[in-house]
């Protein structure tokens, strides 16, 4: 079928695009953000039809593949296969292991999954996906022991959409409340460094007071959070504060300067350990470790 060639080619261009979007977003963030356990392929990903795995599984064993195909069945809230053929069951067909999948796949609807192929093996599947649980009948499971199977992070239907990608939790009341006291950080960073620059002595008094009143807020925040390593940095960017006003009080400009930058460290220090940032932008509270 022509048209399904085509809307193919869409889907797995799409797929691409919208993974590599993810993937880049994932690294230039950096700092102490930790690689998605099965997101990241260590190389390049290798696009291929369904029925060339199901024909030649050894070939792709242990790459990272963007793979197309016609969904076969629905197994469980988590698992599908998927074949070449959306007008017949052809008996090739290749499981794919989706654990973030949102909804059912539309049965016979092309998709482009992504993910590590591997040999269907529990024990294996168990080491590469650390918290999920396989929902397979046990009829299944023996069905597919040893066939191909992909470790999906990304199941792209034919509207370009990834239901296999986790909705943004809205904002906790814990988040709010701290981003209320950040979002006036940077520019009471930026205005204490100015007035520092330009010897306006109230001006910085004004802002480092504004900056330790904040730190103190933080601190009380992640007391209440029996979180002391956040509560030391919170501490710290205090500290570094009241030196400025110290300073300020001794007429000494210069050496109250010499606090903005291991002020700026302590944010950065908190925020590469308890903050993570959304595809939307927008940040959270991150609390495990
Ligand atoms: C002890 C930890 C800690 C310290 C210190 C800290 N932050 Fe944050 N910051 C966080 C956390 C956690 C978030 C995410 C808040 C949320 O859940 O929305 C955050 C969020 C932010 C945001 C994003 C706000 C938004 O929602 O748009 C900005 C901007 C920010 N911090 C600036 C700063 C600056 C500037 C400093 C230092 C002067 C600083 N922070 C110090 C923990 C910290």
């Amino acid at each position: 079928m022509k048209r399904s060639t085509t809307s193919t080619a869409i889907v797995a261009a799409t797929a691409l695009a919208a993974f590599v979007t993810s993937f880049t977003t994932t690294f230039a963030q950096g700092g102490g953000q930790a690689p998605p356990a099965a997101g990241t392929p260590p190389k390049p990903l290798v696009p291929v039809a369904a029925s060339s795995v199901a024909n030649n599984p050894d070939t792709y064993v242990g790459e990272y593949v963007t793979m197309t195909g016609a969904v076969e069945a629905n197994l469980s809230k988590t698992a599908f296969s998927i074949d070449q053929d959306k007008t017949k069951a052809t008996g090739k067909e290749v499981l794919v292991l989706a654990p973030s999948l949102q909804k059912p796949t539309d049965q016979n609807g092309y998709v482009t999954v992504i993910g590590q192929l591997i040999k269907f093996d529990e024990k294996e599947v168990a080491a590469k996906l650390k918290d999920y649980q396989i929902d397979l009948s046990a009829a299944d499971i023996a069905k597919f022991k040893g066939k191909p199977v992909v470790l999906a992070t990304a199941v792209i239907n034919t509207a370009g959409i990834d239901i296999a990608k986790k909705p943004i939790p809205p904002m906790t009341a814990d988040d709010l409340a701290l981003q209320k006291i950040m979002t006036k950080l940077p520019a009471a960073q930026g205005a204490v460094r100015k007035t520092l620059d330009s010897k306006d002595a109230a001006g910085a008094r004004e802002q480092a007071t504004l900056l330790k009143e904040s730190f103190t807020q933080i601190e009380a925040f992640f007391k209440a959070k029996n979180n002391a390593e956040a509560m030391k940095w919170a501490g710290e960017g205090k500290s570094h504060a009241d030196a400025i006003l110290v300073n300020l009080g001794l007429n000494n400009i210069e050496a109250a300067k010499t606090s903005i930058t291991p002020l700026g460290g302590t944010c950065a220090s908190c925020h590469g350990k308890y903050r993570e940032r959304m595809e939307d932008g927008t940040f959270r509270l991150k609390t495990a470790g």
